[in-house]
């Protein structure tokens, strides 16, 4: 009787300890935390199926799209691949102003790939210029409404860029520049959806003021204190200069999800080398999995995805066409570690 129990108990634990292995290799294996930005400014790329199949390859989950590209959401059907897809800037204000064409936009673009593509936001514009930022919060608010009336739930959001800040040293200085941030982030936190931001230390980084170690995540030590807050890489200190501005708009509860980020290998003298893109994309993805969060908000993962997957010659000739972590002929730029212990 006693030694049956005993049994049990083991069975049980034994079982645990399974359930908890399987967690973890399902996390380990990218559920968390990076995705890559898939171009499609590039004439020399793989067609999409073959984009899809080489992305699980290389087992990268999620993906960011800039426009609902027909051929690659259908390539991406039954993939299992976590899914941002972007509103093009184009589009927004008629969006914001036109409920059918809001409607018309989820049907088209996104109601013909549920269930079968898993879009994990929806991002309303990329960078949207302050002069159109009045727009974002009602074409996000109708493609919300367009969604919930044919019973489906992703988070709407809209990505920024880092200018959107007035101040963002020190990152407690961070608050919005535009009056209608605020608008965006409250019906952000109505809704517990993310904000989307694109966060560059490459724009950040200046030989003159930064060491390059601040950048690289490779500083041992603190290098910026900002009150209670000890900063040792320029990426924490920049997202939570952007936790600092949303708490100043009331989002005390929006979520920071980084929409873009990268190092270029090559066009711009010995800051864009392969040996820095290197260094920094694999401690990035190192940093981010190790879910150590920021100084502001410790242990809180950040999911980030890199820009980009692929050099794209259609971009402005210079840095601009070196962001790629991969050749178009999908032989690697330098060795990138998706999975580092
Ligand atoms: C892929 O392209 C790169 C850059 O053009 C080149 O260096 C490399 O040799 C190519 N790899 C293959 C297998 O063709």
């Amino acid at each position: 009787m006693e030694l049956h129990k005993i049994d049990q108990y083991w069975i049980s634990l034994f079982l645990t300890a399974i359930i908890l292995t399987i967690n973890q290799t399902a996390k380990g294996a990218g559920a968390e935390g990076i995705g890559v930005n898939y171009g499609l400014l590039a004439d020399n790329i793989p067609p999409p199926e073959s984009v899809v199949a080489f992305l699980k390859s290389k087992n990268i989950q999620k993906v960011r799209l800039f426009d609902p590209n027909q051929n690659v959401l259908t390539a991406l059907r039954g993939s299992g691949l976590d899914v941002v897809i972007g509103v093009g800037n184009e589009d927004i204000e008629r969006l914001a102003n036109d409920m059918s064409f809001a409607a018309s936009w989820i049907m088209n673009n996104v109601a013909p790939h549920i269930p079968n593509v898993n879009f994990k936001c929806i991002a309303v514009g990329n960078e949207v210029s302050p002069d159109s930022l009045l727009h974002v919060t009602p074409a996000m608010k109708n493609l919300d409404a367009a969604l919930k009336a044919i019973n489906h739930a992703i988070p709407v959001s809209t990505a920024i860029e880092m200018r959107m800040l007035s101040s963002s040293y020190p990152p407690s200085s961070g608050a919005f520049s535009s009056q209608f941030m605020a608008d965006i982030v409250a019906f952000l936190a109505a809704n517990s959806y993310p904000l989307l931001a694109n966060v560059y230390p490459y724009y950040g980084y200046d030989p003159k003021y930064v060491r390059l170690e601040y950048a690289m995540f490779t500083a041992r030590e603190v290098v910026v204190q900002d009150g209670p807050y000890g900063y040792k890489n320029l990426f924490d200190a920049m997202v939570d200069s952007l936790y600092w501005a949303l708490e100043k708009v009331g989002g005390n509860t929006v979520k920071i999800i980084v929409t873009e980020c990268g190092w270029p290998s090559a066009g711009n003298g010995d800051i864009a080398t392969i040996e820095n893109a290197r260094t920094f994309n694999n401690n990035l993805i190192a940093h981010v999995l190790s879910n150590s969060g920021t100084p502001k908000r410790p242990g809180q993962n950040i999911e980030t995805y890199i820009f980009a997957l692929f050099n794209e010659d259609l971009k402005a000739v210079g840095f601009e066409q070196h962001w790629g972590l991969f050749y178009p002929n999908t032989t690697e730029v330098y060795p990138v570690n998706f999975s580092p212990q």
